[in-house]
């Protein structure tokens, strides 16, 4: 049924979540997170983003992980890049010059698939799975990175009760309360969303959060 839905989305090119740009909270907080030229980085459910472009332009060897095939192969066309591609049990595997994006869902990745990883960078993905969902995202995340490794996730906030996601709400008390046991957490930001979809302005949605966190994780 989700799959279904995102399926559909990148079908018939219901984009909403995109960005035509480097998202700016990357951009600003990525740098203080201290993951050197180099390491190996994560990015869940990345669709076509360009904040992957971003993170390769700072020596970052970039993996991700989408359901669609169609954004993986936006991705590298769109970067004038040619991909090679390979069949791996569940997931379709697709190397690129800098950048490795696995199509398949995100619960069939494992951690020979990301070995090293320093880093995930999370934007649009926890906030993009219904309550039930990411609970087995947040083990699932936890089981297949590293000790040690940091993950700059980015949340919205507001009256879930008016509008149904995604993006849905996440507060904080909820990414505490998922990742709290194992990793330590430090809000780097909370701000109001200067722009709200417009399904949620017509629900009666006033004001929205954003929030930015840095998690490590511990064991
Ligand atoms: C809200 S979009 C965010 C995309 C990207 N992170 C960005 O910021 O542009 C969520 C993406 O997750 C993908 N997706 C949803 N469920 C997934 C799953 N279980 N495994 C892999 N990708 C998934 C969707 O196809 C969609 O491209």
């Amino acid at each position: 049924m989700e799959h279904d839905f995102w399926l559909e989305r990148w079908q018939q090119d219901q984009l909403g979540w995109h960005l035509e740009d480097t998202n700016a909270l990357l951009e600003k907080h990525w740098p203080a997170l201290g993951i050197t030229r180099g390491s190996a980085v994560f990015v869940p459910l990345c669709g076509k983003s360009l904040d992957m472009r971003y993170l390769e332009s700072l020596g970052h060897a970039v993996t991700g992980i989408e359901l669609s095939e169609k954004a993986i192969q936006a991705y590298f066309e769109e970067g004038g890049e040619t991909a090679v591609r390979t069949e791996q049990f569940y997931l379709i595997r697709y190397q690129g010059p800098r950048t490795t994006l696995y199509c398949g869902d995100f619960f069939d990745i494992s951690a020979p698939d990301i070995l090293g990883v320093r880093a995930v960078y999370d934007r649009g993905a926890l906030v993009a799975l219904p309550p039930a969902l990411r609970e087995q995202y947040v083990d699932h995340m936890l089981r297949i990175i590293p000790e040690h490794a940091h993950i700059l996730l980015l949340t919205l906030e507001y009256d879930q009760t008016l509008v149904n996601g995604p993006p849905h709400s996440v507060t904080e008390a909820e990414v505490r309360a998922l990742y709290g046991g194992r990793c330590r957490i430090e809000c780097l930001e909370r701000f109001t969303a200067d722009r709200l979809p417009p399904h949620f302005t017509k629900a009666g949605v006033a004001s929205a959060q954003e929030a930015v966190y840095h998690l490590i994780k511990d064991h």
